[in-house]
C-alpha cells in the first residue's frame, strides 16, 4: 500500500503567500486543488510571460480590428470608422529607422491599438504625460504626423520630468515628416498642466515612478514638494478632469502590470466609477495592458 501526506490547506497557503511575497506569482494566484500530479505550485493566475507573447503574434492586426468592432458595438465610434493599416506598417519602420531610445514594453499589438484608437477618435488636442524618449508618443500621434498622415491635430503635447529623456525626444521627432506640432515639455507634470488649457479631446498617462523609487523616496522620508510620488496617474487625471470635455478620451498604459497594482488601483476605481466616467474599457491584449476611459 502506498500513501501520500500532505501539508494541511493552511501550510500549502503559507507557502504561496511566500511565492506572492517574493514576486513570484500574482498576488490574485490561489492553488489549485485538483491539478493533476499531486502538490506543486500549479496556480491559476495571470501569467505575464504568456500576456507577454499574446502581444506579440501574428495575429496582431486581427486582435484590433476586433477591438475597433467592439467601439462599434458599444457606440463609441461610428459605424464607419477605421484606420489606414498600410501607414501603420510604414510607421513602425520609420520609427524602427529613425527613433533612439531605451527599452520599451510597448508591445506591438499596443502599438496598433493606440494607433487605431487616435484615428477613429480623431482628437485635435493630444496629450501624454510621461512621453520618456518619445516613442510611446509617436504611436499615440501617429496618424497626425509622419508622410503618411491621416489628418492635423491642433496640439500634440509630450510631457516629462526627465530632461535627458525629453532632449532625446526631440530628437526623435526632429527626424519625422510633418512632426512639427509636436510640443515636448521637460518638467514635472504635477507643475506643467498648470499651463495646458482644455479643451483635451485624448490623454494618454505613462507618468509613473517604478516601484523602487517609489520605495526610495518614501523611506528617504524627503517630502517632495508637488506631493507624492506614488499615485501620479491619479493625481494627474484628477488635475485635468475639468479641461476633459464631455465624450473625452484617456488612456492610461499599464492597467494590467502586476509591479504596478499598487499604484493603480486608485486610478482604476476612480475611471471605473460612473460618476466620472460614464465606460472605462480594459484591453488585456498583452503582459502591460491599456484602460480606456471615456468621460
Ligand atoms: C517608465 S516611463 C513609461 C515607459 C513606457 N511604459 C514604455 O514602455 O516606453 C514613465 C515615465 O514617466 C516619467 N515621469 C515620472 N514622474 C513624472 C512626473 N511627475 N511628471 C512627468 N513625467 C514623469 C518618467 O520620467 C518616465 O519617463
Amino acid at each position: 500500500m502506498a500513501l501520500t501526506f500532505h501539508p494541511s490547506r493552511e501550510a500549502i497557503a503559507l507557502a504561496l503567500d511566500k511565492m506572492k511575497e517574493n514576486g513570484l506569482v500574482h498576488p490574485d494566484a490561489a492553488f489549485n486543488e485538483n491539478a493533476p500530479g499531486g502538490l506543486r505550485s500549479e496556480v491559476a493566475y495571470r501569467d505575464p510571460y504568456f500576456a507577454h507573447r499574446l502581444g506579440r503574434t501574428s495575429l496582431e492586426s486581427r486582435i484590433v480590428d476586433s477591438a475597433l468592432e467592439l467601439l462599434k458595438r458599444e457606440g463609441h465610434v461610428p459605424v464607419s470608422a477605421d484606420y489606414d493599416r498600410l501607414a501603420v506598417d510604414s510607421h513602425r519602420a520609420d520609427l524602427k529607422e529613425k527613433f533612439e531610445g531605451p527599452w520599451t514594453s510597448l508591445s506591438p499589438t499596443m502599438e496598433r491599438l493606440i494607433y487605431m484608437l487616435t484615428s477613429v477618435k480623431r482628437p485635435a488636442h493630444l496629450l501624454e504625460l510621461g512621453s520618456f524618449w518619445g516613442y510611446t508618443l509617436a504611436w499615440f500621434a501617429g496618424p497626425c504626423i509622419g508622410p503618411n498622415r491621416a489628418y492635423e491635430a491642433e496640439r500634440i503635447i509630450g510631457i516629462d520630468v526627465d530632461a535627458d529623456m525629453v532632449k532625446k525626444a526631440r530628437a526623435n521627432f526632429e527626424k519625422l515628416e510633418r512632426a512639427a506640432a509636436v510640443e515636448l515639455i521637460a518638467e514635472d507634470a504635477r507643475a506643467a498642466l498648470d499651463r495646458i488649457e482644455g479643451p483635451l479631446d485624448f490623454v494618454y498617462l505613462e507618468a509613473k515612478y517604478e516601484n523602487r523609487q517609489i520605495a526610495a523616496a518614501e523611506a528617504s522620508g524627503e517630502n517632495d514638494p508637488l506631493g507624492p510620488v506614488s499615485g501620479l496617474y491619479l493625481i494627474l487625471l484628477k488635475q485635468i478632469y475639468d479641461r476633459l470635455p464631455e465624450g473625452a478620451w484617456v488612456m492610461a498604459h499599464d492597467n494590467l502590470d502586476w509591479t504596478a497594482k499598487k499604484e493603480l488601483a486608485p486610478y482604476l476605481a476612480f475611471v471605473r466609477d460612473k460618476a466620472h466616467f460614464s465606460e472605462s474599457i480594459c484591453f488585456d491584449i498583452d503582459d502591460c495592458g491599456m484602460e480606456l476611459s471615456i468621460k
